[in-house]
C-alpha cells in the first residue's frame, strides 16, 4: 500500500517498524492509540514520524524524551470530538472515550504544548469506523471541520496536517449497499478551498482502512468433516475463530450475521443444501456460517469467506487453544 497511499497511520511499534521498512517517508507516518509506552514513544520521535498525543500526561512524557533526544517530537493532537459519528459500526468519539483529548480540555493541552519544546503539527480526529451511510459521513466531516477550524484559534504553530478520520465502509452483510461516494467528494470540494484560506498549510488527510483492503482479502478453510446433528448440516472446517475472529461474529457485533461465504471449488454446483460451517474448537463461538444456502459440500472441499482483508488473522485470537495458524499470502 505505501506506493498507492500519501501516509501510514500505525497503532504500535510493530507496526511502525512495518510502516518504515516499506519506504514511507516519517514524516508522512503518523502514531495513534491510547497509552502508548516510553520505548514506543521514544523510537517514533527517533524515528522522526508523528504522535497523535492522546492525553496531558503523554505530552509530559513525550516532551521529556523529546528532551533527553535533543530533538523536539513532532506532534499531533487527537481530538475526542464533541460529536458522534452517527451509524457507526463502532464509535471512536463523541461522549466519553479512552481516545485522544475532550474537544473542551484541547485548547488548555494547546496552550501547554506552546509552553513545552515539541513540533506541533495539526489534529487528528477520528469519529468512527465502517459507515455506509453518506449523509452521516458528510455530517461528521461538517463538524469535523468546524470543530478543527475553531481549534485552530489556539494551536501553538500552523496547522500544518488536519486528519478528518474515515469510517468509510464495506458491505458485508445482506441487504449493506455499497458506501456512496458522491456527496462525500463534493462536500470536500466544498471544505478543501474554506481550509486553504483559513489553514493554508494544512494538509487535509482521510485516514482509511477497510475501505482499501477489505474487499481485497478472502479467507479460505478447508472442510474436514460434515456431520448431521439432529437435522443440520454441519461443516466443520479447519479454520475458525483463530483466524477469523470477525466473521465468527465475535468482534464487535451485536446480533451474529453471515459474512458473505462461498464453497470455493464448487461455484457453480447446482445442488444446494442449508449448512452450519464452523471451527475446529470446542467453543460455540466458533462459527463461520450459520444455517446458510450454500453448493454441497464435502470433506476436502474450500471455504471461502469474502471481505477479509481487514480485521483478519491479526485482529484473532491466535493463541486459543493452541491450534495452527493460517498463511496470509499476497496474490
Ligand atoms: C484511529 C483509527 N484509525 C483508523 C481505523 C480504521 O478503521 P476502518 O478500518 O474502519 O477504516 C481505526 C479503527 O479502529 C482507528 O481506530
Amino acid at each position: 500500500m505505501a506506493g498507492l497511499v500519501d501516509g501510514l497511520d500505525v497503532a504500535s511499534l510493530g507496526e511502525m517498524k512495518v510502516a518504515l521498512d516499506v519506504g514511507m517517508a516519517p514524516d508522512r507516518i503518523s502514531f495513534a492509540g491510547p497509552g502508548k509506552r516510553p520505548p514506543e514513544l521514544a523510537a517514533a520521535i527517533a524515528a522522526g514520524i508523528t504522535l497523535n498525543l492522546e492525553s496531558f500526561n503523554e505530552t509530559e512524557r513525550v516532551a521529556r524524551l523529546s528532551q533527553e533526544q535533543g530533538q523536539p517530537a513532532r506532534v499531533a493532537v487527537r481530538v475526542n470530538p464533541d460529536f458522534e459519528l452517527k451509524t457507526a459500526g463502532m464509535k471512536m468519539g463523541g461522549g466519553p472515550k479512552p481516545f485522544g483529548v475532550d474537544a473542551e480540555q484541547v485548547p488548555a493541552l494547546l496552550r501547554r504544548i506552546g509552553e513545552l519544546d515539541l513540533a506541533f503539527q495539526g489534529f487528528h480526529i477520528f469519529s468512527g469506523s465502517q459507515n455506509l451511510r453518506a449523509a452521516a459521513i458528510v455530517e461528521a466531516q461538517d463538524r469535523t471541520f468546524e470543530l478543527a477550524l475553531r481549534l485552530a484559534a489556539d494551536a501553538p504553530g500552523p496547522v500544518r496536517s488536519l486528519n478528518i478520520g474515515g469510517g468509510f465502509g464495506i458491505p458485508y452483510f445482506p441487504g449493506d449497499a455499497p458506501l456512496d461516494l458522491e456527496p462525500i467528494a463534493a462536500n470536500l470540494e466544498r471544505w478543501l478551498p474554506v481550509v486553504k484560506d483559513r489553514l493554508p498549510q494544512a494538509r487535509v488527510v482521510l485516514e482509511l482502512g477497510r475501505y482499501l483492503v477489505g474487499e481485497a482479502g478472502v479467507y479460505v478453510a478447508e472442510v474436514v468433516d460434515r456431520k448431521i446433528s439432529r437435522g443440520q448440516v454441519f461443516l466443520i472446517t479447519n479454520g475458525g475463530l483463530h483466524h477469523h475472529l470477525a466473521a465468527s461474529g465475535n468482534f464487535g457485533q451485536v446480533i451474529r450475521k453471515n459474512y458473505p461465504v462461498a464453497v470455493g471449488n464448487r461455484m457453480n454446483r447446482a445442488e444446494r443444501e442449508t449448512v452450519t460451517v464452523v471451527g475446529p474448537l470446542c467453543t460455540p463461538l466458533d462459527i463461520l456460517a450459520e444455517r446458510m444456502e450454500l453448493p454441497k459440500a464435502d470433506v476436502g472441499d474450500l471455504i471461502v469467506v469474502f471481505q477479509s482483508g481487514a480485521y483478519g488473522l491479526s485482529a484473532s485470537p491466535t493463541g486459543f487453544l493452541s491450534h495452527p495458524p493460517c498463511a496470509e499470502v499476497l496474490v
